[in-house]
């Protein structure tokens, strides 16, 4: 008997018989039926070790040891250059944790949004242009952005492309040596998470193998859904996007939902209430989930709290309204005395023009056309990055924990 065995059946899909929220019109639901079982068989693109690795990492930044730096691309794009992107990607996050560690001497984790990342809940199923109406675009994983109907059409096909693209991806960071970067993405696309899901993890726990860390979005974190059920059932480090919406018990009942044996590291919780919200909604949750006894790592992402119409009706970002939600975040956790755990953040390693302002050249509003390439949400470009990050670093010193008057 395998391990495998061991598992219940009910167990394989217990989350098929819930409601999942932002799933695509499928037109042919048994060829994605087909996808997913050629996924099953498929050789995985992580493996358990790595996954435990990181949630241990994670456990260190929960204990307020390190800190977590999370980026990449808002939605990656099937196309022979994403590699090749990626590892640009990846080498501005190792760039970014080394401005931090020589800054606090604290160890920096590292976790690209790469390598998956191919998949996006939308606010609307559709998407109208003059008289025309056509589906959503919901990233590379799904349909394609042209605003065609032949384009907008749901094929199950993509996801054995965005497999084969995130194994090229994975093999091509790992070939450039940047350092350890980990992979992650939003575990939208239910049939692509489970194919890629093993069985053989120790006493028959379940990885999901598509990435080493997984989280569930603002859009679909409903505790009765299906999402959140997926991710409680996997073994790897998952996390959850927070909202402003977010309530108190809710938040509670996600960690108790995701982490009732309180694993430190397992959970992680991405703070994105916008620069304007963060002072006044941040600290409950943060004093409630503490009160409830699980040791999170709490993240900021001060990207999707904070989307604005910019000029040409493009959508934008003011790197002033990002820095600030980071400070917002970083007071909360000083008041509380409690681990600003890290940073979430949509960025490239292109000089990209999807944000604006910046110091050394910044972005103007008007500008934004210059180069805007995004699939999806507008990214920091890589001065953009290291001048946050250089912030962030200057952020430092009273708000770690060790720092703390009084701490041993
Ligand atoms: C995202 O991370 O790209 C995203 C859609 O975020 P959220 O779920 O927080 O809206
Ligand atoms: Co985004």
């Amino acid at each position: 008997m395998t391990l495998t065995d061991l598992a219940p059946p009910r167990v394989r899909d217990s989350w098929s018989a819930l409601p999942a929220d932002q799933q695509p019109p499928w037109p042919d639901p048994a060829a994605v039926q087909r996808v997913q079982a050629a996924l099953s068989a498929a050789p995985a693109l992580v493996d358990v070790p790595a996954c435990d690795a990181l949630r241990e990492q994670l456990a260190a930044v929960a204990r307020g040891e390190a800190f977590l730096l999370q980026g990449g691309d808002c939605a990656e794009v099937l196309d022979p250059q994403a590699p090749r992107r990626a590892v640009s990607t990846a080498r501005l996050l190792r760039r970014m944790a080394n401005v931090l560690e020589d800054a606090w001497t604290l160890p920096v984790v590292t976790v690209g949004r790469l390598a998956g990342q191919y998949a996006k809940p939308r606010s609307s199923a559709v998407e109208q242009r003059g008289a025309q109406v056509l589906p959503v675009y919901r990233g590379d994983a799904v349909n394609g952005a042209a605003f065609t109907a032949a384009a907008r059409v749901a094929d199950p096909r993509r996801l054995m492309e965005v497999y084969r693209a995130s194994a090229a991806t994975l093999a091509a960071v790992r070939r450039a040596g940047v350092g350890p970067v980990f992979a992650s993405h939003e575990a939208l696309l239910l049939p692509y998470e489970s194919g890629l899901t093993r069985f053989d993890g120790v006493g028959g726990v379940p990885y999901d193998l598509s990435g080493h860390m997984v989280w569930v979005g603002e859009r679909t974190r409903r505790l009765d859904g299906a999402h959140v059920e997926f991710a409680a059932r996997i073994g790897n480090p998952v996390a959850v996007k927070l909202g402003p919406s977010v309530g108190a018990d809710e938040a509670v009942a996600l960690v108790e939902r995701l982490d009732p044996q309180r694993l430190p590291g397992r959970v992680t919780l991405i703070a994105r209430m916008g620069a304007g919200r963060v002072r006044d909604r941040l600290p409950e949750l943060v004093e409630r989930v503490r009160a409830s006894g699980a040791g999170v790592v709490w993240v900021c992402d001060p990207m999707h709290g904070n989307t604005v119409q910019g000029a040409g009706g493009r959508k934008t970002r003011w790197v002033d309204r990002i820095r600030e939600e980071v400070c917002g975040f970083f007071e909360v956790h000083r008041a509380l005395g409690t681990h600003a755990g890290g940073v979430h953040l949509e960025l490239t390693g292109a000089e990209v023009t999807e944000c604006v302002g910046g110091r050394e050249r910044p972005v103007a509003e008007g500008a934004l056309g210059v180069r805007y390439e995004s699939a999806c949400d507008p990214r920091l470009n890589a001065r953009q990055a290291v001048e946050l990050v250089q912030d962030i670093a200057g952020l430092a010193g009273s708000w770690l924990p060790s720092a703390l008057p009084g701490a041993g």
